[in-house]
């Protein structure tokens, strides 16, 4: 049986299990493949099995294997059915491998780096453009919001004792296609964390709605306070991951590092690694730092300004006027917009003087937040919780990936690499904790096919080698 691609990846794979109390539902595909008196026999059938399932759960630790044969018997054409338990602190998890995510190509290939695959992908992908979910359709997507958590996955994961107890916060930056949002929200969900999403001011009331809808059914998930209206360059795009710091440190105690993510990043390490990678940093920030040429000296050397338009964002223009140096002695380093916080760094950037005092030097600074945390981190007399002593230039920064002029097999937007199916063998080898960055709908089996890695890797528990973080100069011993 083939499932069609664009209604939903996921939708295909509907069997969650979740401590160890689980659903089971192939209404829609069996729907659409047989008539309706097969279906409505074959809604008895599912009942009569959902009612086995539940009076058989109790029983079922250890003794999986029965109902795994009655299952693949029943339902042959659906599911490969093979059991993995997973020891947690909560009790057994029982978790179904399935076959795969993505059927239209051979992941695991492209992902090795198979040439001949990577060819019939981008065959693929020309056949088949993809129709990302339209926005509005995330109202009523989100109607019933345990359906709606159960089809797009999630309440499908696991959770170790040592991630329940290391709770991560995170914002995330929205502009436009709710669906990419989803996706990554997807991938590093989990309950114990807590995201802030950020949408853009100037959205289209679409996705203004379509997150809030989203939001909505998750106790973890909110859109901030206040919203900016983000300016390619402009201040409000710094202003926008404070205002979400803010409210993430007020709603929640426990969070120990902060992630900052535009929503076309994705990660390539589980949640359970990067746990246990910024338990090694120990209280560090990885914040990019540099100085010399690469600093761009023409955004900061002049005041610049705003020129509100009749439509529209207002535009940034440079005038002559010459930009004072930084208050408290501060040093400029560029460094990117994206970084690793530890949470005392992100209670220093929300109350800290000299903080607010470099925040306003900013707000004149062309592309301000490539400055303002590289600053902060990087001139240790400021004493910014987790900062780095040593020289910026030196520092390793393994918050994101991103390839700038080397050989893209996507395509480049602003000099940016948007990934395609045949950087993926790259990436994955990479060190970093995310990448950047991917389009929906450009090479959509890129997205696809990092999903179905990072999903085996999650379920299999896989954990890359440690060693290279324990011996990181930068990290708090
Ligand atoms: C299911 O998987 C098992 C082992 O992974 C394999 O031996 C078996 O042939 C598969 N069955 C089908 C129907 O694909
Ligand atoms: C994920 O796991 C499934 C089941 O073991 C396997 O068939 C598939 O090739 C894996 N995908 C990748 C990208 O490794
Ligand atoms: C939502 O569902 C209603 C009724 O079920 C339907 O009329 C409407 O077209 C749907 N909206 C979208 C955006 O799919
Ligand atoms: C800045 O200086 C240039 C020449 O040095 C001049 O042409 C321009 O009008 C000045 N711009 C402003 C805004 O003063
Ligand atoms: C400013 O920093 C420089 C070195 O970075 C140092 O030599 C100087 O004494 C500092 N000045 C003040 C007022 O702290």
């Amino acid at each position: 049986m083939v499932f069609s691609y664009n209604t939903s990846v996921r939708n295909g794979f509907m069997l969650w299990i979740y401590k160890g109390d689980w659903q089971f539902n192939p209404l829609p595909i069996m729907l659409k493949y047989v008539r309706r008196k097969v279906a409505i026999l074959t809604v008895f059938i599912i009942l009569c099995f959902v009612w086995m399932q539940v009076s058989h759960k109790s029983s079922c630790d250890g003794d999986c294997k029965k109902l795994s044969i009655i299952q693949n018997a029943l339902f042959p054409f659906s599911y490969n059915i093979t059991q993995k338990v997973i020891e947690t602190h909560t009790g057994k998890v029982l978790t179904r491998k399935h076959t795969r995510l993505v059927t239209a190509v051979d992941c695991k290939h492209i992902i090795e780096g198979q040439k001949e695959e990577i060819a019939n992908a981008k065959i693929w992908m020309t056949k088949h453009p993809k129709n990302s979910i339209p926005d509005a359709e995330y109202l009523n997507l989100t109607s019933d919001c345990n359906a709606y958590k159960r089809e797009r996955g999630f309440l499908d994961f696991i959770v170790t004792e040592e991630e329940e107890k290391y709770p991560i916060a995170y914002s995330i930056l929205v502009y436009q296609e709710v669906e990419q949002l989803e996706r990554l929200l997807w991938a590093i969900y989990r309950p114990q964390n807590i995201y802030c999403i950020h949408v853009d001011l100037s959205s289209p009331k679409a996705v203004h709605n379509a997150v809030n809808a989203i939001t909505g059914c998750f106790d973890n998930v909110f859109v901030v306070s206040k919203k900016e209206t983000v300016i390619y360059e402009g201040f409000s795009r710094l202003q926008a991951d404070i205002n979400c710091m803010a409210d993430l440190f007020q709603k929640n105690r426990k969070w120990k590092y902060f992630i900052n993510l535009p929503s076309q990043q994705y990660p390539i390490k589980t949640n359970q690694e990067i746990v246990k990678i910024l338990q090694i940093y120990n209280g560090a920030n990885d914040i990019e730092g540099m100085t010399g040429n690469r600093m761009l000296p023409n955004r900061f050397k002049y005041v610049h300004k705003y020129v509100p338009q009749d439509r529209g964002k207002a535009k940034i223009y440079r005038t002559n006027v010459t930009k004072s140096v930084p208050p408290h002695n501060i040093t400029i380093v560029k460094g990117s917009a994206y970084g690793i916080f530890s949470r005392n760094f992100v209670r220093f950037v929300i109350y800290d003087e000299k903080a607010r005092d470099l925040l306003e030097w900013c707000k004149e600074v062309l592309s301000p937040d490539e400055y303002y945390w590289a600053m902060l981190n990087h001139n240790p007399h400021l004493g910014a919780p987790g900062s780095y002593k040593g020289p910026p230039d030196k520092k390793r920064w393994l918050a994101v990936f991103a390839k700038w002029g080397e050989r893209c097999q996507g395509k480049y937007v602003r000099g940016v690499c948007v990934f395609g199916v045949g950087d993926l063998h790259e990436l994955v080898a990479r060190e970093e904790l995310f990448v950047n960055k991917f389009h929906l709908t450009y090479q959509p089996l890129a997205l696809d096919c990092l999903e179905e890695w990072l999903y085996n890797r999650t379920f299999n528990s896989e954990i890359v080698d440690l060693d290279f973080y324990r011996n990181l100069p930068f990290i708090l011993r």
